[in-house]
């Protein structure tokens, strides 16, 4: 497993794994600093604003910690500094970290900032951009997907909890799959290794009420139940 380096610059906390970014700076988390240099090759909007930027012939993401729900339209992006080890990007470097070396089909974590302001903190993410791959949703807009497929949705989400591994927020917009038909599974903000396996159906039930969800918002959504099937049938059986 690579080593999680830390350095602190001012009220700044950067965390940092990948050799390319051995010179990591405050700037780097900013989209600015990527957008003066003309490397941004693109944005997704979810909950905030994703970018995605090239550096030295390599594809990334930054993404700044947000809050949802209603507390998120009161305080948009910071959090209570209780401890380094507890903050949001701090956790997900590290499982990002542990499940790369487990060999789980997620980016790999490449720097993070927490920035300090008293008792408050703001936190980005920098993650390996993964290549040629869109998000299911998406793909689901237009494209119907085989049942090949959906089973291998499912053996994705069995390798995860083989490894105790709880997605917080598995929905159908935080799984991709790229040109070579892997499926990766991304977004693991408040994820965490859980003891047990109570907690593995919930996340495969929300995964299903995502899709039912996005079938009722969108009628041309290219999904039925009977997909559903292949996904749980690739879950039972995992990889053999
Ligand atoms: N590592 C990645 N590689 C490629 N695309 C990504 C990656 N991470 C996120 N994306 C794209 O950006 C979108 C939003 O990112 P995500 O991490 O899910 O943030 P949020 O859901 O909080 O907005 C995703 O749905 C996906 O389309
Ligand atoms: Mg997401």
């Amino acid at each position: 497993m690579a080593p999680i380096k830390q350095k602190t610059i001012g009220n700044n906390i950067l965390l940092y794994t990948d050799d390319l970014f051995s010179e990591v700076s405050v700037e780097m988390f900013e989209a600015g600093y990527w957008q003066e240099q003309n490397k941004i090759i693109g944005q997704a909007t979810g909950r905030g604003t994703t970018f995605f930027f090239r550096e030295k012939s390599r594809d990334f993401v930054l993404r700044h910690y947000r809050r949802g729900g209603l507390i998120g339209k009161l305080i948009k992006d910071q959090y209570f500094y209780t401890g380094l080890e507890n903050t949001r990007a701090y956790q997900e470097m590290h499982l990002l970290n542990t499940m790369h070396a487990k060999n789980l089909p997620v980016p790999q974590a490449v720097a993070a900032k927490i920035a300090r302001h008293g008792m408050l903190y703001r936190a980005d993410l920098i993650l390996q951009k993964i290549p040629q791959a869109n998000d299911v949703f998406t793909i689901l807009l237009t494209q119907q997907l085989p049942a090949t497929i959906w089973h291998k949705i499912g053996v994705a989400i069995r390798q995860l909890h083989e490894q105790q591994i709880y997605h917080h927020d598995l929905n159908i917009h935080n799984i991709m799959l790229d040109n070579n038909d892997k499926v990766w599974l991304i977004d693991f903000d408040k994820c965490k290794q859980r003891k047990g396996d109570a907690w593995m159906a919930d996340n495969l039930n929300r995964l299903q009420r995502s899709l039912l969800k996005e079938q009722a918002k969108h009628p041309d959504f290219k999904w039925q139940l009977h997909d559903w099937q292949y996904c749980i049938e690739g879950y039972e059986q995992g990889i053999k």
